[in-house]
This record gives C-alpha cells, structure tokens and sequence, in this order.
C-alpha cells in the first residue's frame, strides 16, 4: 500500500532562480516521503485562479515569491500575525476546511539562522543595527523586536522607507543616516545587512568597520557569496559572523512541517545540496 501523493511548490515570476525545489527536494529524499514540490511560474493575472485551483489539484501548500508576497495577503482567508505585522506572506498552506492561511517565516528564518550558529544568543542583550528597508529588513526587524531588542538603529539609502517602518513599529526603531553607522558600532550587539550590496554582480556594501565591537555578531542576509566582505571583515576584527544561507534553509521549515508532515533538519547535507545547485 503506497501513502498519499503529497504536493507542495513554489509560485512566482520569476520562478526558475528559486533554490527551494532543491531544498525540499532534498528534505523529501533524505525523509522517503512519497511527494513532489515543484516550481510554478504564475504571472499577476493568473494568482487568483492557480490558488483556487491548487488544492483541486491535490496541493497541501505553496511557497509565495516576488512578485506576489504582498498580494497574497488580500486572497487569503488566514492571515497569521507575523504575516499581517510584516504585511507579505511566504508560505500558504490549504487547510483541511478548504480555507487559504498566508504566514510569513522569513523572520522565523531570520532569527533560527542566528540561533544555530551562535551559543546562548538572545535579542535581548543589546542594540541592533540593521542595513535596508526593504520586505526582508520588514521581516527581521518586526522579528528582533518580538525577541525582545532593546532597540533597533534603521539605516537606509532611501531614508522615507526605513521611516516607514519606523512608523510601522514604533519607538524602539529608530532611523539613523548611513553616516552615522561609525557611531553606533561599538554599543551594537547585532549587526545585520539586509541590502543587496555585497551581492556577486551588485555593488560593493561600503562602510567603514574601525569602530566594531568584536563582541557584535555579524549576520549578511546576502549568500552569493557565502563568505561576503561584510563578513570576512567582521571575521577579522574577531567578530562571530552568521552566513545568509541558514535564513533561506529556515525559511523553509515550516511549510514542509506542515505540507508534508515531518519537522526537517537544517544540517550541513542540506547546505551542500543547496549550495552544489
Ligand atoms: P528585499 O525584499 O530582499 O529586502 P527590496 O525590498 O528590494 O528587497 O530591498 C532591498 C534593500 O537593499 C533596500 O533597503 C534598498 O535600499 P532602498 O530602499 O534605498 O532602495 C537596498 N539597496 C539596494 N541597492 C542599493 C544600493 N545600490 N545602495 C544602497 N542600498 C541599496
């Protein structure tokens, strides 16, 4: 007797960049579960439908991407509270009462990443200073708050955006120019780039390192390449440094827990699976 065919994937447009059919192409393999996840280029127009139609066609869930993270939102019967604070979703799931529930785990993936590579790590000891205001810094800050960040220091390119955000989530965030980023640097406990300076084919992240404190762990969001600037200099200056790669490995957990029914392990097979792709 064989189990049920179980389906999950991706959707979005672009869809052929996405890493997750590897990563939960491995998880299936390495669990034997009998199920599929597969990528689905679906442009604007047809959202509305291929979420109807999915579960028809057996789909326990699907995995959100650009350009629909925010849209998704407005289809949806369940909104989670994280998803609704950060106002984009990542991971839909068809419940068994025919209802769509959007949820957001970027954060979840954010701070997971931290936690496995670090000992005793907590939001709570001291200040973050994190680099964007773009969804994924939306995600990270809403998260660190939430963990119980005394304060986090917003530096952004374009200052209104990480206002908004400001806005969004109140006074322990607190907006600062990019050149005060010197400034801030020894009493900062966490440091994080949500940008995509720094990324292989973009532009180099600039800012000057002098002052880090080396108790300040260092995480880059960026993981082409693994081991940025940003990283390698923190390295350097004695800080703990978290690659990018854990973030998306995380992200994931929770939607494959859910559509294919065991909680997977983030370990190092996995990272070599994604990373040989
Ligand atoms: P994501 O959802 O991955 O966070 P995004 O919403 O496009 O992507 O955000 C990208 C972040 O990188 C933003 O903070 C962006 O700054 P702006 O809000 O000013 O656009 C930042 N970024 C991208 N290219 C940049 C550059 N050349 N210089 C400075 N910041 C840059």
């Amino acid at each position: 007797m064989t189990s049920k065919l179980l389906l999950a994937g991706v959707i979005g447009d672009p869809i052929a960049h996405s890493r997750s059919p590897v990563l939960h192409g491995h998880w299936l393999q390495h669990y034997g579960i009998n199920g599929h996840y597969v990528p689905l280029h679906v442009t604007r127009d047809r959202l509305e439908e291929v979420l109807e139609l999915l579960p028809d066609l057996g789909f326990s869930g699907i995995n959100v991407t650009i350009p629909h993270k925010e849209t998704v939102l407005q289809l949806a019967d369940n909104v989670t509270d994280r998803a609704a604070l950060i106002g984009a979703a990542n991971t839909l799931t068809f419940t068994a009462k025919g209802k769509l529930q959007a949820d957001n785990t970027d954060g979840y993936g954010f701070i997971e990443n931290i936690r496995q590579n670090t000992e005793d790590w907590s939001a709570r000891e001291g200040p973050a200073l994190v680099l964007g205001a773009g969804g994924a810094a939306r995600a990270i800050v809403s998260t660190l708050l939430a963990e119980g960040s005394p304060h986090v220091f917003l530096v952004n390119r374009t200052r209104a955006r990480a206002e908004a955000l400001q806005d969004h989530f109140g006074a322990r965030v607190q907006v600062v120019d990019w050149t005060h980023i010197p400034d801030l640097l020894p009493e900062t406990a966490l440091l994080v780039n949500t940008t995509s300076l720094g990324m292989e084919g973009k532009q180099p992240l600039n800012i000057n390192l002098d002052r880090l404190n080396p108790a300040t762990v260092v995480n880059d969001i960026v993981y082409t390449p693994l081991q940025t600037d940003l990283l390698q200099e923190a390295a350097e200056r004695g800080c703990h440094t978290v690659d990018g790669l854990g973030m998306l490995l995380h992200q994931a957990s929770p939607g494959f827990e859910r559509w294919f029914g065991v909680k997977p392990e983030v370990d190092d097979a996995l990272r070599v699976a994604v990373l040989d792709e």
